[in-house]
């Protein structure tokens, strides 16, 4: 695999030069590194018949379900502290006053006493609401109930509010969504806000302002939602690594670009996808909210979602978006700097999903290194420490199809 000087050189300029930015994000003391928790909607979706579905069906039992595992399972300790309701929380009527109501038969105790039980967890709540008239699954939105909502909100002890964007004007967003900040803001508790607004302004250019979103929200949504499967979880890889420079150059402590949910456990991955889901999510700095049963896991998956190597990555204070040196030939090598000095994570992708392993010798120059005489290296899956290396020396990999191989890269 040949590549041009150039080009690398271009990318490595730009990959030190992210971060630099003067642009302000929101000041509210939550998301220094990204956010981790779980959140319902990849796999719980909108199931609200629970004479049909009782195991899988949106109940306050379901969500408790879910934290005691958070807990018992150790996914708490290892840092998964938000437990997100999404969509079909609600009843179809706000209630004589105009305030929001948890659905009755699902919810009876309702969501402050829900707050109550994930807070005796350790845990944090959050919960979800639409910026326009109603929520994407036609429940009440919280237009022209913006300022009553927050409190709502905040009076149920709620910590992070993640706010959709279906049937609304988009040319209305910006001042809508700066608006519910601000009545965050004004509840003077301090709620996670995670904003859907720029994906839905995704394509259009004008309204595409990545200093209001950072100013704005604690993390973004800038693309489709992820689905069960590999083409789509390519696709989300795909669009961060093509749009890289305008994205990374907003992620930092405080404001999040979001792919979306981690799809790790679910019913569309290979065990090898699941490793370039965990790895790219921590390469690219991305918040990690786990959507899956907690009450049935596989180790393997598990394992990921608890591998220290990934979570100390995606969690690195220094808080850099890694960006995509090169993609050629199905396969790609995306870069991450790391806070300690000289220190980098390097992944990479073999997209090719035709049978059988390959081959790759790539140069350190290739993997984006630094020029140091020497260095170590870390496979972050096996935790198995490898060099040193010499700096012109090239390295053979062998990598799966749909697989990753991921380091940790030091000077020796
Ligand atoms: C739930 O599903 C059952 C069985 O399919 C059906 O008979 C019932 O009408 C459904 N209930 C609601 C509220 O949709
Ligand atoms: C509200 O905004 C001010 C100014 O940005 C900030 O200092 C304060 O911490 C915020 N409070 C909350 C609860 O978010
Ligand atoms: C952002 O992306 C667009 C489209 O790819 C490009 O024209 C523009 O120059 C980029 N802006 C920055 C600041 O990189
Ligand atoms: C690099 O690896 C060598 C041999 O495996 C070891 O002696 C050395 O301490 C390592 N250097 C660092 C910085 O970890």
């Amino acid at each position: 695999m040949k590549l041009s000087c150039a080009f690398l050189q271009l990318s490595l300029a730009i990959l030190y030069q992210v971060g630099h930015n003067q642009v302000l994000s929101l000041d509210n003391g939550l998301a220094l590194t990204p956010p981790m928790g779980w959140m319902h909607w990849e796999r719980f979706r909108c199931i609200t018949n629970c004479t049909e579905q009782p195991n899988d069906c949106l109940t306050e039992d379901l969500i408790k379900s879910q934290a005691d595992k958070m807990v018992s399972e150790g996914y708490r300790d290892a840092g998964y502290v938000y437990l997100s309701i999404d969509d079909c929380w609600m009843a179809k009527e706000r209630d004589n006053k105009g305030a929001l109501v948890a659905d009755p038969i699902r919810f009876p105790s309702g969501i402050k006493a829900l707050a109550d039980y994930i807070h005796s967890k350790g845990l944090k709540l959050g919960i979800y609401e639409d910026f326009g008239k109603e929520t994407c699954q036609g429940y009440p939105g919280s237009e022209f109930y913006l300022g009553q909502d927050a409190q709502t909100f905040a009076d149920w002890g709620v910590d992070l509010l993640k706010l959709d964007g279906c049937n609304a004007d988009v040319n209305d967003m910006k001042t809508g969504y700066e608006a519910m900040g601000e009545f965050l803001n004004h509840t003077g508790r301090p709620i996670l806000y995670l904003c859907s607004w720029p994906a839905y302004v995704q394509k259009i250019a004008a309204l595409s302002d990545y200093t209001a979103f950072k100013k704005t929200c604690n993390q973004w949504r800038n693309f489709d939602d992820i689905e069960d499967s590999w083409d789509s979880l390519y696709s989300i890889i795909d669009y961060y690594g093509s749009n890289q420079y305008n994205l990374s150059a907003f992620a930092g402590p405080g404001s999040w670009n979001d792919p979306d949910e981690l799809i790790i456990g679910g019913f569309g991955l290979s065990p090898n996808q699941e490793m370039v889901q965990m790895g790219m999510w921590a390469m690219m700095a991305s918040p990690l909210f786990m959507s899956l049963d907690l009450r049935d896991v596989q180790p393997e998956s598990k394992a990921l979602l608890l591998n220290k190597n990934l979570l100390a990555i995606n969690q690195d204070p220094l808080g850099k978006q890694g960006l995509r040196l090169w993609k050629i030939n199905k396969a790609e090598v995306w870069s991450k700097p790391l806070s300690k000095p000289g220190s980098l994570a390097v992944a990479i992708i073999n997209t090719d999903n035709q049978g059988a392993p390959r081959v790759f010798h790539l140069s350190p120059a290739e993997l984006g290194l630094p020029q140091v005489p020497k260095y170590n290296m870390t496979n972050v899956f096996t935790n198995k420490h490898d060099g040193p290396y010499m700096f012109s020396q090239s390295i053979k990999f062998i990598i799966n199809p749909t697989s990753i191989y991921m380091v940790i890269a030091e000077p020796s």
